[in-house]
């Protein structure tokens, strides 16, 4: 098991490239299921949970040939399987957007119960209720801990689906299902996140007719086939979050390249509020945190276009640093304030009460063993460790390889004190 041994070596100053979009480069890996063509997904990131996809997808029969530069070509000629690998499937929660382009093909999947952050209970009710009103039939066998989906006689049927709340997965999974269903099918209160833009723009180069994408209402029209297709993956809007989070936590300047700001509109919002300078500029944002006189303020979790859940904790680390009290409210999961503990024992001094910490800020932190309770927590503490006095160490750092590419690297290519050891 490795760890990051993180220093504080003063502001962060030059240029970063943001990578692919980890959430958007899985759900468009797994849409190359819906034909026999070969799709070519280009701007790739290499991360662990992209090669617990490509494994998911040789599992289910494609060839994924990787170029070892971003660029992979992966052919479904024929599915060898239904059934999910439940090693893999566990490793990673997003597997579960393989369901709807399987069912799509072929008419049934089997599927183990998803595993990835332990960050609330995370369901699939709703994933489960778009395929039953596209009148699959749905076996949910407890005792197998695995999901067996089953198209009608007549394959899959569109129709009108509301969801109760605006899932990411969930709206990716039922997007893909409906490319081929009969008829239309409308999803209504859909999730309106970038990936979902950039899956949409996939899928209708593949063949589909998608329109809505990006807005709460969604309108499928089935078509009888998907084809191949060429795409490019979307910049990462949660590590370039990171980043503007990292100039402004060691009160540094940074310019964060291939970046989109309209994808980040809440996080420029809230650090200019804070009163870190944040300029968008041709290829990128501008983060300035030098010598400026910082405040505090509250942040609300929300689905997009409201402030990222996947940048609460790293914008937690920087308010405890910020003279002044801020409230963080998470409304998207039940759980995801395991980092305060980790950033208490730095000398943060949160309390959380129902959804809502409390950051009494103002805080010099100092140097502890903490551990990457989640995914973006991981990132958060070693964001802690470059404000923190003394020597940080995180731990069960696999959580930040699952979703950022060249971790390391990219912040000592800032000037970070970051080193990755192997635990004995
Ligand atoms: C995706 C992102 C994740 C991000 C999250 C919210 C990927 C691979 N992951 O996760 O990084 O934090 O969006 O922006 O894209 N829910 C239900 N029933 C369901 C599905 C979801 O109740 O069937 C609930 C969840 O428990 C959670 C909320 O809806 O409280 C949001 O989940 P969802 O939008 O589905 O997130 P994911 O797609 O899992």
């Amino acid at each position: 098991m490795a760890k990051l041994i993180v220093e504080n070596g003063g502001p962060l100053y030059g240029e970063v490239q943001i990578s692919g979009a980890k959430n958007a480069v899985l759900p468009l890996m797994a849409a190359t299921l819906l034909t026999e063509e070969k799709c070519v997904i280009d701007g790739v990131p290499d991360l662990a949970d992209v090669k617990v996809m490509k494994g998911m997808l040789e599992n289910f029969g494609a060839t994924v040939v990787d170029d070892g530069n971003g660029l992979l070509e992966i052919t479904a000629s024929q599915i060898r399987t239904v059934n999910g690998d439940r090693k893999l499937v566990t490793e990673m929660r997003a597997s579960t957007v393989a369901m709807g382009p399987l069912l799509a093909r072929c008419g049934k999947v089997v599927m183990p119960l998803p595993g990835g952050c332990a960050i609330g209970k995370r369901p699939i009710d709703l994933h489960l209720k778009g395929f039953r009103a596209l009148g699959a039939t749905v076996i949910e066998d407890d005792e197998n801990e695995q999901v067996i989906v089953t198209a009608g006689p007549k394959g899959l049927v569109g129709d009108a689906i509301y969801l109760d709340f605006p899932s990411v997965g969930a709206t990716e999974n039922i997007l893909m299902a409906s490319t081929m269903a009969a008829g239309t099918t409308i999803i209504e209160n859909a999730a309106k996140e970038p990936e979902i833009v950039d899956l949409a723009n996939q899928l209708n180069k593949m063949g589909a007719k998608i329109k809505g994408a990006g807005t709460d209402t969604i309108r499928v029209t089935g078509v009888e086939r998907m084809g191949g297709s060429i795409h490019s993956v979307i910049p990462d809007r949660i590590e370039t979050g990171t980043f503007m989070l990292a100039a402004a936590i060691t009160r540094g300047e940074i310019l964060v390249k291939n970046a989109l700001p309209g994808h980040v509109r809440p996080i420029i919002a809230k650090l200019k509020e804070c009163g870190v300078e944040v300029e968008t500029v041709d290829d990128g944002i501008y983060v300035n945190a030098r010598d400026k006189e910082l405040i505090a303020t509250n942040i609300k979790t929300l689905p997009y276009p409201g402030f990222p859940t996947d940048i609460q904790s790293p914008f937690m680390a920087f308010l405890t640093t910020v003279k002044g009290k801020s409230e963080v409210k998470e409304t998207v999961f039940e759980n995801r304030f395991m980092h305060v503990n980790e950033l208490n024992r730095m000398g943060a001094d949160i309390t959380i009460e129902n959804r809502i910490a409390y950051i009494p800020g103002g805080k010099t932190l100092h140097g502890a063993k903490v551990r990457a309770t989640d995914l973006r927590a991981g990132a958060a503490m070693v964001l802690a460790g470059l404000a923190a006095e003394g020597k940080t160490e995180v731990s069960e750092i696999y959580h930040i390889e699952r979703g950022y590419e060249k971790f390391v690297e990219k912040f000592t290519g800032l000037g970070a004190l970051l080193t990755r050891v192997d635990e004995d």
